[in-house]
This record gives C-alpha cells, structure tokens and sequence, in this order.
C-alpha cells in the first residue's frame, strides 16, 4: 500500500491503521487540510511516535489550478489539533512525490494505491505517466460523495480543494473504488473509542486518543455530532477488508464550472442513461454502506496492536 495524504487528523488515524495491518511502501504528501511544510512534518512526526521507517516524499504545494485553501477550521493550524509532536529527527526522503509514486507502481507488484487527500500528486503523476492505472492493482479514493458536500452542500473537500485533479483522476482510471461522504460519514469515532485507546496507553494508540479529543470537540462544534467521521481510515479499511462494505459501480464526472456545484462528483446512478442505454461506463465502485461497528473496531483494534507488543 501507498498512501497519499494530507495529514491531517483522520489522515493520522489512517497512517496507524496502514502502519499496523498493510505492507506500507511509502507515503507521500500533498497541500490539503493544511499547506504542504505541515503535512509533511505531520507524516514524519506520526511515523517516528508509530516507530515505524517507512519512506516519506513531500509533493504539491498548490492545486493545479484552484487557489489555495486548508481546512485549518477543522485540523487545527498545523493538521493535528493541538497535540503535542516529538520533535522530528528525520528528514524527507525526496520532495519528488510523483516520482515515488510512479517508481512505486513500476517496481511493487500489487500495489494498491490509496489516496486520502486532494488529487495533485496523482494527476501529476498520471500527466507523466498516463499507464499509471494499469501499473496497480487497485486505487482507492477518500473523496467526493454521491449525497451532500462537506465543505459546500455539494462538494467534498478533497474534490473540492483541487477539482481540476480530481476530473482527471476520475476521467483517465477507467475504474476506482470512491470512499467517500455516503459511507464516511457512518463510521465515527468517539467518546467510547477514545478511551479505549487512551487506556492501550501505547505511543500510538494515546496520540490516536488526543487527535480524537480534537476531532470530537471540533465536530461536536460543527455538526453536533458525538463521534467524528474518520473518513481516511475508512478508505484503508475499504482495501484491507473489502467485506465490511458495499457498492455499486456508477459513472462519475466532476463538475469544474458549477457556480453552486464546483467540486461535486456527480455520481450517475441511473439505471442506464437517457434512453435506458448507458451513456458512459462506470468509472468509479461507490460505497454507499458499511458494517459500521466492525470497521470502527478494526481501526480501533489495529491502532491498538501497532505497539502493542513493544
Ligand atoms: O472530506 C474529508 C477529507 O478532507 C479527509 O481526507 C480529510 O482529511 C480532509 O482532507
Ligand atoms: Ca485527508
């Protein structure tokens, strides 16, 4: 597995998740929930308190055309709340991402690439080399959602934040699997699952305890809510067990000029098109729902297990 993020709180939850139960060749890092330094230093500080040595390149610092934004009001100013980071005694192994990840795809037989942040670095690494989908055995997106947006009424945010890369993402793989609000937003975290890590009192699993003391004050905040959407970890979890969720494979397109709808993956769920014949091929298998409890308990239980025998 190579994942693509933009840590991030849920990202984090994602990299232990990944760390604990995947082959973990690399990660790489695109501007997103925060800018680019951040994310960055954030996926060096989560690798060194899991003490795991996986390779991490540092990618886009902008979009490819959009202006640059974060998502700062939920991450915090620096991606993972106010919590306390090591100081970071390693560097960067290349700012070269899309290099990384192309290598990657070249060298790594089934290789799923999961990608949990805005697209940059995948449609970079697609405009230089357009035969990355046939080099991977799966590629797997947090984003988009066939429901309501996030971070508009229409748009997720990490199709939001880079519309132009995600169009191409969604256009040039002929198939992809789209984790995305519909079924994001059913796996929560909360209150219970916090203590749970906190009392595993391992590195990882009392870091994983004060990111979801932030994520659950600030959605508590927003939307109301008690648990907060984990939505990245859900992505890793939808390419190590496949069985806990369900699908249908649909056409979808991004739309780009939308005054209203900029950044929405409007997902053809027509049974056929206009006239009952497809008008285009599904591109993208859309989870729509999950064995809810099992996967909260699988990110949980794998957080747990990372140093569990350390
Ligand atoms: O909309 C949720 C996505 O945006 C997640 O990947 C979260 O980390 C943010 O990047
Ligand atoms: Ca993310």
């Amino acid at each position: 597995m190579l994942i693509d993020c933009d840590p991030g709180v849920d990202d984090a939850i994602a990299l232990l998740t990944a760390m604990s139960r995947a082959d973990l060749v690399g990660i790489t890092t695109v501007n997103g929930n925060v800018g680019i330094e951040h994310t960055t230093h954030n996926a060096l500080a989560i690798a060194q308190i899991a003490g795991v040595d996986v390779p991490v390149h540092r990618g886009a610092a902008r979009p490819l055309i959009a202006p640059t934004i974060d998502a700062s009001y939920v991450h915090g100013a620096t991606g993972l709340g106010s919590v306390e980071l090591p100081s970071v005694s390693r560097d960067i192994d290349s700012d070269d991402a899309v290099g990384f990840i192309l290598d990657m795809a070249r060298s790594v037989d089934d290789l799923h690439l999961v990608a949990v942040g805005p697209f940059t670095n995948i449609a970079l690494a697609l405009r230089r080399d357009p035969t990355l989908p046939q080099r991977l055995a799966g590629f797997t997106i947090m984003g988009g959602a066939a429901g309501p947006g996030n971070v508009t009424s229409t748009a997720e945010f990490n199709v939001w934040a880079d519309p132009e890369a995600a169009a191409m993402v969604f256009n040039e793989f002929p198939m992809l699997t789209m984790v995305g609000l519909d079924v994001t937003h059913k796996v929560l975290l909360g209150p219970i699952e916090r203590d749970r890590l906190r009392a595993a009192r391992t590195p990882s699993s009392l870091f994983a305890a004060a990111l979801l003391d932030h994520a659950v004050t600030v959605v508590g905040e927003i939307r109301g809510w008690v648990g907060a959407p984990i939505h990245d970890a859900s992505a890793v979890m939808a390419v190590l067990r496949p069985d806990l969720f369900s699908g249908r494979s649909h056409p979808v397109s991004v739309e780009l000029s939308g005054s209203l709808t900029r950044g929405m993956t409007v997902v053809d769920q027509r049974v056929g098109g206009r006239d009952g014949t497809d008008e285009a091929p599904p591109n993208a298998h859309v989870l729509f729902d999950a064995l809810v409890d099992d996967v909260v308990t699988e990110i949980v239980n794998a957080v747990i297990d990372l140093q569990a025998q350390d």
